[in-house]
């Protein structure tokens, strides 16, 4: 070898072992709390992220998922993100709300009636105002949306079709104003409690029942002390990844870039995900032993007592009845009339 291929030889591997090793400080192992269990559709979407920022990143970044609530409430983890104490946290929207109201026009009842709907409005400029209302009002940035299908009632005591069958039940709901009053529109008073402490509250019977939806119900093993479904379509489940606003800011442009096209793969995926499990989860909790039933009068009871009670309550809220009108519209429904 001459003298000058040395020495090129040389300075091209001094300067990968410095590249390895910059790369090697900057590697970063995201830690993602997950309020559910493994085989939920917010696992299959931390995976999907994780997947595509692996890729994304030539393998230099990476994330760790933290399953069934270990790292606290999925409330808890919005207050963590927002002080940087957490980089990620995958957590129903419901459990979102309290902390950015104008996020909880995803909950009112009766508003989103499809996955279709769900995606219009998650990936359209409506969910792109929502994710700069929650960055403006709890910083953390939403960059993924889990699609979980409709929350389902379930409940240890007895068939449930109509209204009048919810009022001997204790039921369970997360600490969400909109959903507390849903269920007071039904006409009972339900039992506000953190997710992390659903199960033991159904296992222990301090609470009959909860709503969820068949993917949600099948990872949390609610089967094993709920035995009736009732095919309740009150809210579509949404489930967004946030991200720690103080630790996106302290990633460099690139890595920003990365981790918000990683989000809108994992996005895509988590659509397709729901639309090829939901029916045979559905089946597996029929052969695991629940009962599922269709509400009578095709929910009309339901639907009527909660649209007319609860959507007014919440116009303030979501930012003026004008805001509900734009989010109607955008799904192809006719506005409330003032
Ligand atoms: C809740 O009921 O609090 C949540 O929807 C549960 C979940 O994250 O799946």
């Amino acid at each position: 070898m001459t003298f000058v291929k040395k020495v090129c030889t040389l300075a091209a591997a001094v300067s990968t072992v410095a590249l390895m090793a910059a790369g090697a400080a900057d590697a970063k192992n995201f830690k993602i709390a997950v309020g559910d269990s493994a085989g939920s559709p917010q696992e299959a979407t931390g995976k999907f992220f994780i997947e595509a920022l692996e890729q994304k990143s030539g393998g230099a970044h990476t994330a760790t998922l933290f399953l069934n609530g270990q790292l606290g409430s999925e409330q808890d983890t919005v207050n963590e993100a927002a002080i940087g104490t957490l980089d990620m946290s995958l957590l129903a929207i419901n459990n979102v709300t309290p902390f950015s109201p104008s996020v909880g026009v995803f909950t009112l009842p009766y508003v989103i009636l499809s996955l279709e709907d769900a995606e219009t409005l998650t990936q359209g400029p409506i969910g792109q105002e929502l994710t700069e209302n929650t960055l403006r009002d709890a910083g953390v940035r939403i960059i993924a949306w889990t699609y979980t299908g409709f929350r389902r009632l379930t409940n240890s005591k007895k068939p449930v079709v109509s209204v009048a069958d919810l009022q001997d039940l204790v039921i369970r709901v997360p600490k969400n104003e909109i959903m507390i009053e849903t269920y007071k529109s039904w006409g009972i008073n339900p039992t506000p409690m953190a997710w992390s402490e659903t199960f033991t509250g159904l296992q222990t019977k301090v609470v009959d029942g909860q709503d969820n939806p068949y993917m949600t119900i099948n990872a949390m093993k609610f089967y094993e002390v709920q035995n009736h479904v009732t095919n309740l379509r009150y809210i579509f489940s949404i489930e967004p990844l946030i991200v720690s606003e103080a630790v996106f800011q302290d990633l460099s442009e690139d890595d920003q870039k990365m981790i918000l096209e990683a989000g809108q793969e994992a996005t895509r995926k988590s659509a397709q995900f729901l639309r090829d499990s939901e029916a045979a989860i559905k089946e597996e909790l029929i052969a695991k032993g629940m009962e599922i039933v269709d509400p009578e009068n095709d929910e009309a009871e339901f639907i009527q007592l909660a649209t007319e009670g609860v959507w007014p309550q919440f116009y303030d809220s979501i930012g003026g009845v004008e805001k509900l009108n734009e989010v109607l519209a955008a799904i192809g429904r006719d506005p409330v009339q003032q």
